[in-house]
């Protein structure tokens, strides 16, 4: 809640903005209700975990609101400068990498949610999206490497949901490169997933044929700002069905880092993508990583734009300039 006020003041006015910003206030009066209430009495607790409710289905729309804020702002005020598009997203990778973290602990403690072990793919639910758009989807093919003990089959232990939530995002991905890229053609190039389990790392590799990026844009496919998506309209029950705001890739990255693991995209232009997951097959590796609100994340804030200190021949300018810390 601190760190949202150094935001651009004019982003922070956008209605979207501001009403994210009541909900958080009026969750944390809630909580602090229960500051001076006896822990051991059950009637507390009953109503503490009916609170916790409340507070996670209120926060439910936190992603889209924030993102439709976004959009306001650029819509009023325009492309933004270097310095801005970093430093907002900086703070959503930071934001949101918060709102998983707490809605893991709700879930735990009001469901008493035991990490399940878990390997199946919910492909069926893309799948189904993308026929009803295209009329059609790719097939899948599955392979699995178990290097600890080739006749098992993978198992880790892993919060299901947010498994769920990188596999369905590259799914979905993958399946519309591999539709746009094949309009014309009746042979639909399948997706390959390959899943290894190492002593350390479990990775899931999902590979299509659908084209490709260019290598200068896959910096920018990981930003909130960034989508070639047709721009869902807000409020909609049935959002653009397989694509939208541009948050599949920087949400399903924070699910992957936020138990110290990645997220990592190969193109090839013209041909087609490589996305990688990789996780930590140990749960005792599986460490949250989390936002500090420190001096170091303030002059995050404070970078400034200074002239580049290498010569780029590009016409169109990278994303990234360079920057300098405010003097
Ligand atoms: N496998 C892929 N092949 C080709 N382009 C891709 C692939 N995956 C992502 N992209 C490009 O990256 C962009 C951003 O992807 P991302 O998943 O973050 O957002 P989106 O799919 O546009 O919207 P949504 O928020 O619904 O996921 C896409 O719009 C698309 O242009
Ligand atoms: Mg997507």
């Amino acid at each position: 809640m601190k760190e949202i006020n150094l935001l651009p003041n004019r982003l922070l006015a956008t209605p979207s903005v501001q009403l994210v910003q009541t909900w958080y206030i009026q969750s944390l009066m809630e909580i602090l209700e229960f500051l001076d209430k006896n822990p051991e009495d059950q009637r507390v607790l009953e109503t503490f975990v009916e609170v916790l409710e409340t507070i996670r289905n209120r926060h439910n729309e936190v992603v889209p609101t924030m993102a439709q804020g976004i959009i306001e702002f650029k819509d009023a005020f325009g492309q933004q400068d270097p310095v801005t598009d970093h430093n907002i997203q900086y703070f959503l990778d930071r934001f949101y990498t918060s709102r998983i973290s707490i809605r893991m602990v709700i879930n735990q403690h009001s469901e008493f949610l035991i990490l399940s072990i878990l390997w199946s793919f919910k492909i069926d639910h893309a799948k189904l999206l993308c026929e009803q758009y295209y009329l059609g989807a790719p097939e899948l093919e599955l392979r699995q490497i178990n290097a600890n003990s080739a006749r098992e089959p993978i198992q880790i232990s892993y919060i299901p949901s947010h498994l769920y939530h990188m596999v369905f995002e590259l799914f979905k991905n993958s399946m519309r490169a591999t539709l746009e890229n094949h309009e014309a053609s009746s042979h639909l190039p399948p997706i390959k997933v390959m899943v290894a389990l190492g002593g350390e790392d479990l990775s899931i590799k999902m590979s299509d044929r659908g084209g490709g990026v260019p290598f200068r844009k896959t910096e920018r496919l990981f930003s909130y700002m960034y989508s070639t998506a047709p721009r869902p309209s807000y409020g909609e029950k049935h959002r653009a069905p397989l694509a939208g705001f541009g948050y599949g890739l920087p949400i399903s990255r924070l699910y992957a880092r936020y138990f110290q693991g990645d997220l990592q995209l190969y193109s090839m232009e013209g041909c087609g993508t490589d996305a990688i997951i990789h996780l930590k097959a140990l749960s005792t590796d599986s460490v949250e990583r989390l936002p500090v609100f420190n001096k170091t994340a303030l002059r995050h804030y404070k970078l400034s734009l200074e002239a580049d200190d290498w010569c780029t021949p590009s016409k169109e300018p990278l994303d990234m300039a360079v920057y300098r810390m405010a003097k």
